[in-house]
């Protein structure tokens, strides 16, 4: 299996647990502020990012649907709003996360529609051919095994059915680096200190997307794990990218 160099960025270097459990910690212990600090440490954005995303599989009109790394459902409620598929099944290793999800559900009364089960994108507990569409947001940057996460989601993608995953990337205009540096080293961690009560969180954060394949590494990635009709965009001034591809 192919390694990269995301895969052994960890939350805690100093831990000896393996990646996943260490990712699965983190946000269970950060789950009680986790949308609030997406919404503030964004302005917002993150809204707007994601609606681009889901917006990629409005031609398909997808069916039965699949969130992978769901975490509290904020991508799999915003696609049932925007696209009304008869189902979408949400999967996250964070128990925490889920648990904050599963309570928006019931709030938004989405129960009948969407359904977040435990589950881990390297042993996806389904068929072979189950989903006409799957999102991952913010997900493929934590995953252990990347080469394995994408294989198994194109594993249970229905033949014709697409993949779309938003995930962080970085700046290339020399000014705005400067700022986004700055932002992603002390500021964003700081906040994650004072609101979550975990820097390391924050700053697992910007190391994790420092070293995470982008743009058309992250494509031929995708490629060679089996997708085919690859293409990415990219979303202000390139620190988010929107990537798909197709069985
Ligand atoms: C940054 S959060 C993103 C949550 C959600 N998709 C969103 O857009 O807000 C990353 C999530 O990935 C989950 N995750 C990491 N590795 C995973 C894996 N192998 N399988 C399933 N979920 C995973 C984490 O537990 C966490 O909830």
């Amino acid at each position: 299996m192919a390694k990269f160099a995301h895969d052994v960025i960890v939350p805690d270097a100093g831990s000896q647990l393996e990646k996943k459990d260490q990712v699965a910690h983190m946000f269970d212990s950060i789950a009680y502020r986790y949308d609030f600090l997406n919404r503030f440490l964004s302005a917002g954005t993150d809204v707007g990012w994601r609606k681009k995303a889901i917006n990629e599989l409005r031609q398909l009109q997808p069916e039965k649907m699949l969130d992978v790394a769901t975490g509290t459902g904020d991508m799999a409620i915003l696609t049932y709003h925007m696209l009304q598929p008869q189902h979408i099944t949400g999967i996250d290793i964070s128990n925490g996360m889920l648990d904050i999800g599963r309570k928006k559900l019931v709030e938004k009364q989405l129960n009948g529609h969407i359904e977040l089960l435990s589950g881990d994108s390297e042993t996806i507990n389904f068929p072979d051919h189950t989903f006409d569409a799957i999102t991952v947001a913010f997900g493929v940057r934590n995953f252990q095994h990347l080469e394995k996460g994408l294989q198994e989601m194109l594993r249970v993608l229905k033949p014709g059915g697409k993949l779309v995953v938003l995930e962080f990337s970085r700046p290339k205009n020399v000014l705005f680096k400067g700022v986004y540096n700055l932002y992603m080293n002390f500021i964003a961690p700081g906040f994650g200190k004072m609101f979550a009560k975990n820097k390391k969180a924050y700053r697992y954060l910007n190391d994790s997307v420092q070293a995470f394949p982008e743009r058309q590494d992250f494509i031929n990635i995708l490629k060679s794990a089996g997708y085919r009709d690859t293409y990415y965009k990219t979303l202000s001034l390139g620190i988010c990218s929107i990537y798909c591809g197709s069985k």
